[in-house]
């Protein structure tokens, strides 16, 4: 198992002005995390809005300078944004987020669009033509569309456009921000299997992070679960989905819809969905926590090896009576 990237310690804080008299207060979106995306892996991020994800989604392409800690590739650490270097590493690695539109240019038909990173990287104009064409079919684009402009294609064929862009600088790392929030229902599932099947077949490595637990289970191998900044589970996708350890991890799965089946088993989060301006003392989950103690109002538990995965719960260092 070679680990292609690797978090450490990393935070990211940000000010911004409170008031117009200049009064600044700051929020941790990353609060301390440790994490490996390894090689040819899809490593899911989940966790509520505002827990962080995307914050440490873009931390971990180098397009944002941590506060603390850092983020290595291949062992090195990240060149700083925007520097020589970083740009040199930038084509290893993609971002492809939420909404296709944006990341589209609308004066641009769909070939000049796949085809403008080919010319930044180089390749002689003659090889663009057939390697645009490939990348669309690789896909799933007819030849038909490349004339068009993103306005007259559907919000999925606009995604497959992203996603032909990212590839065509033939990357080894993407992160998938939200990549099928914004579709359709009904395409969802297309997109996703297309991103499934082009890490089996380029082997990439992947972050996909979304909220969607269902779509997380269909395609990652390892899931981290993100809360206020911080990963409180951190199991292979199918502990997490069957056996998940963490209070606040459980909570998640039991929402998630079983087929035939109402909302019953469904834990309820109960008060107030995290902020980060209003980090909770000890354990962040604690005022949510339906085991909660004392003790967990005061001591912040790391995410440690326990009951055989990485979780952060005081609660799993305890013999289990009865549990739930
Ligand atoms: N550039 C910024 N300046 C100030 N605060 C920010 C900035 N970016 C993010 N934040 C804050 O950091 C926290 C984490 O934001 P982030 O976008 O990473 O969350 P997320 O998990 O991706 O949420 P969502 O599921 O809604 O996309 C939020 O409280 C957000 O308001
Ligand atoms: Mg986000």
């Amino acid at each position: 198992m070679t680990v292609l990237l690797q978090a450490e310690g990393l935070v990211q804080q940000y000010t911004t002005a409170r008031s117009m008299f200049g009064d600044t207060s700051s929020v941790r979106a990353v609060d301390g995390i440790d994490l490996q995306v390894r090689e040819g892996e899809i490593l899911g991020i989940v966790g509520e809005s505002g827990s962080g994800k995307s914050t440490l989604g873009r931390m971990l392409l180098g397009l944002e300078a941590p506060f603390a800690g850092q983020v290595r590739w291949q062992g090195r650490p990240m060149p700083a944004p925007r520097t020589k270097e970083w740009r040199r590493l930038r084509a290893e690695m993609q971002l492809i987020y939420q909404d296709p539109l944006a990341a589209l240019d609308r004066r641009l038909t769909i070939a000049r669009q796949i085809a403008e990173p080919l010319e930044i990287h180089g390749l002689l104009q003659d090889d663009i033509h057939p390697r645009v064409d490939a990348l669309m079919a690789q896909v799933g684009l007819r030849p038909d569309q490349a004339d068009r402009y993103p306005h007259e294609l559907s919000g999925g064929q606009r995604q497959r456009v992203v996603i032909a862009r990212a590839l065509a600088s033939r990357p080894r790392f993407l992160v998938c921000d939200e990549p099928v929030s914004a579709l359709d229902v009904s395409i969802q599932a297309q997109v996703v299997n297309l991103l499934r099947d082009l890490q089996e077949q380029q082997s990439l490595t992947m972050v996909f992070i979304s909220h969607d637990l269902k779509v997380v289970r269909n395609i990652c191998d390892r899931v981290a679960v993100m809360y206020l900044g911080r990963v409180v589970e951190e199991a292979s996708s199918d502990e997490i989905f069957s056996d998940p350890r963490h209070p606040y991890t459980q909570a998640l799965v039991s929402s998630i819809p079983k087929a035939g089946q109402g909302l019953g088993g469904r834990i309820i989060l109960s008060g107030e969905p995290p902020n980060p301006a209003q980090r909770p003392s000890g354990c962040a989950f604690h005022p949510r926590c339906r085991f909660a103690r004392p003790a967990c109002a005061t001591i912040e538990p790391a995410l440690l090896p326990r009951d055989g995965r990485l979780a952060a719960c005081l609660r799993l260092d305890e013999p289990q009576t009865s549990a739930a």
